[in-house]
């Protein structure tokens, strides 16, 4: 319940409604026809769309969770736009009262959609309003103090939330329930990623070679964040060299430069890896002493880096803590000292 007089003194602002003229957005996929792999995901978004807008209903709510940078503010987009509706961003850490919520909310218009990322790191107050607001398009707040106070329910829009994020473990399960369509963005396959950096490299009006588009995508850690961010970077290197296109050579050069291995792991991620096996001898180390040895937030460690040394087999998570496996000793040059 939203108590007006405590948190509701100026009628609240939207806030943080992240602007859709963003840089980058004109590379992102508009549409499903655009977007390249996550198949099963599309699939089975494209039904529920399709069967809402035969209904003409807004589509049940949607948890979209996974690692960062596979697309999933993308994906929100693209559902906006097959919806024909609009959507409004925000993320958990930016709503800090419940009437940041509310003030979202009740500006929506009907089928609306609205984005929360990282939803997991919304605040109890703030989540408690979000069941009613799920659940029966409506939320409570308190007008007045005292024994005058009365309590006022405020009819939503019918909307569409989705939420964000890369942590589902994190969610209470009032929350995760509250969702009808639960989705998992998996790491992509090496040939989506190409198909990736080819159409962002047209967009960009660039052309790049086969064999360096080939050297990026196995630097891109399996995600198109990454693919695009390192082609961008590569750009800037063919730019400065006066080339037409971008080859493998100055592809080559440019992710050496970079510090970005034939892995995709860069210095931060070897920073890590290193610190556990030579001053912790390979593991098991917690997570606090990892970030406090290499001033990384622990968030950061746990969501930007480890995703990926996971995926790859270079780190186990085990109760007593991180392990550096004998695949990272080896990439590293390194003797696995324990058995
Ligand atoms: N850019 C970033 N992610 C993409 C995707 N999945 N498909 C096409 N372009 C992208």
């Amino acid at each position: 319940m939203i108590e007006e007089g405590a948190q509701n003194q100026k009628t609240p602002k939207p806030k943080r409604v992240v602007d859709p003229t963003i840089k980058d957005f004109s590379l992102r996929p508009q549409n499903f026809s655009d977007y390249i792999g996550q198949d099963e995901v599309k699939k089975n978004l494209s039904v529920a769309i399709q069967a809402a807008k035969i209904r003409k209903e807004p589509l049940d709510h949607i948890l979209l969770h996974g690692p960062a940078g596979l697309g999933k503010t993308t994906l929100a987009h693209i559902i906006a736009n097959e919806m024909g509706v609009s959507v409004k961003m925000t993320s958990g850490p930016a709503l800090e009262k419940q009437g940041d919520l509310a003030a979202i909310l009740t500006n929506l218009k009907e089928n609306d959609i609205l984005f929360i990322d990282e939803i997991h790191r919304l605040r109890p107050a703030i989540e408690e309003v979000l069941y009613s607001a799920m659940e029966d398009f409506g939320i409570d707040i308190i007008i007045g103090e005292g024994p005058s106070a009365r309590n006022v329910r405020l009819n939503l829009p019918r909307f569409t939330l989705i939420g964000a994020t890369t942590k589902v473990s994190m969610l209470s399960s009032p929350l995760r329930d509250r969702f009808g369509n639960i989705f998992k963005l998996a790491f992509y396959k090496n040939e989506d990623i190409l198909k990736i950096i080819k159409r962002t490299a047209k967009l960009l009006k660039y052309n790049i070679e086969d064999k360096a588009a080939h050297e990026i995508a196995r630097s891109s850690r399996q995600t198109p964040r990454i693919a695009n961010r390192l082609l961008k970077r590569i750009r800037d290197f063919a730019e400065v060299k006066n080339l037409k296109q971008i080859n493998n050579d100055i592809t080559k050069n440019g992710l050496a430069s970079l510090g970005i291995d034939q892995l995709g792991l860069d210095q931060a991620d070897r920073d890590i890896l290193e610190l556990i096996i030579s001053k912790f001898n390979g593991g098991p180390v917690g997570l606090s002493a990892i970030a406090a040895a290499t001033s990384e937030e622990q968030n950061t460690i746990e969501e930007v880096y480890e995703p990926y040394l996971l995926k790859i087999g270079f780190l186990e998570r085990t109760h007593r803590g991180r392990i550096a496996t004998k695949s990272a000793h080896e990439h590293l040059g390194y003797e696995q000292r324990r058995a």
